[in-house]
């Protein structure tokens, strides 16, 4: 089922999404994972209308369980995380202004909607997101281990990148919504590393304007194998801080 679209935005967030929009399925064509190409034909997102995002939750939550959440601001991480424990994705109600089109530097409504939506669709990140959210507020507040779910999190869901037929492809949301991140993190000098668990736990998130590498999962399934073998780490009491 499509989610309807209404239009209350002002015409000039219209304008916006609508160039976004364009520019981003342009970009995306044939660099997208299929997850993403998949989650934005079912939910029949498209240029003429910014979606209604109570309306778009319904369908979401009728696809998957999730719900979306409006919200004024971006959340910091442990109100974040336990959204995420409760199959819950916060959507900033903002779009972002015409001088950030390239690269906005905090979440906006393009990020959220377009780059975050459609991958919700997808059981295994939807699993792993809702795991991911479960594992962290059952960690002590100002614990190590939240800061390295919180780069785990930040590593995949919103920067990475998945090996498809022989290609690199994009799954992170902080890519598939931005075009001068898309052009850095393919560029044949950027360092894409397989991803590792351990590895991406123990890689601390920078404030940069464009990632210094990207972690590539060798297959799309190894998402789900990563959520088993975190479980795993963290029943035994792993320390994620060794
Ligand atoms: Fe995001």
């Amino acid at each position: 089922m499509f989610a309807k679209t209404t239009a209350p935005a002002a015409n000039q967030d219209l304008l916006i999404w609508k160039m976004l929009f364009d520019r981003q399925t342009a970009l995306l064509h044939r660099r997208a994972a299929p997850a993403f190409s998949q989650g934005l034909a079912r939910l029949g997102l498209r240029r003429e209308a910014i979606p209604d995002i109570r309306e778009l939750s319904e369908v979401v939550y009728e696809e998957t369980g999730w719900q979306l959440a409006p919200v004024g601001r971006p959340f910091d991480p442990p109100a974040f995380f336990a959204l995420l424990a409760e199959r819950r994705f916060p959507i900033v109600t903002r779009i972002r202004p015409m001088h950030a089109f390239d690269f906005s530097p905090e979440p906006d409504l393009f990020h959220d909607l377009f780059g975050h939506v459609p991958m919700l669709l997808d059981a295994g990140l939807a699993n792993f997101l809702h795991e991911l959210g479960r594992a962290y507020v059952a960690q002590p507040e100002g614990s190590p281990a939240r800061e390295q779910l919180w780069a785990l999190y930040f590593f995949t869901a919103e920067f990475g990148m998945v090996q498809h037929e022989g290609r690199p492809m994009l799954y992170g949301a902080g890519l598939l919504s931005s075009a001068g991140e898309i052009h850095h993190c393919v560029n044949e000098y950027t360092p894409r590393p397989a991803f590792d668990l351990a590895s991406v736990l123990r890689t601390p998130v920078t404030g940069a304007r464009f990632q210094n590498q990207y972690f590539m999962l060798p297959a799309w399934e190894l998402l789900t194998e990563c959520v088993a073998e975190l479980a795993g780490l963290l029943s035994a009491a792993w320390s994620l801080a060794a």
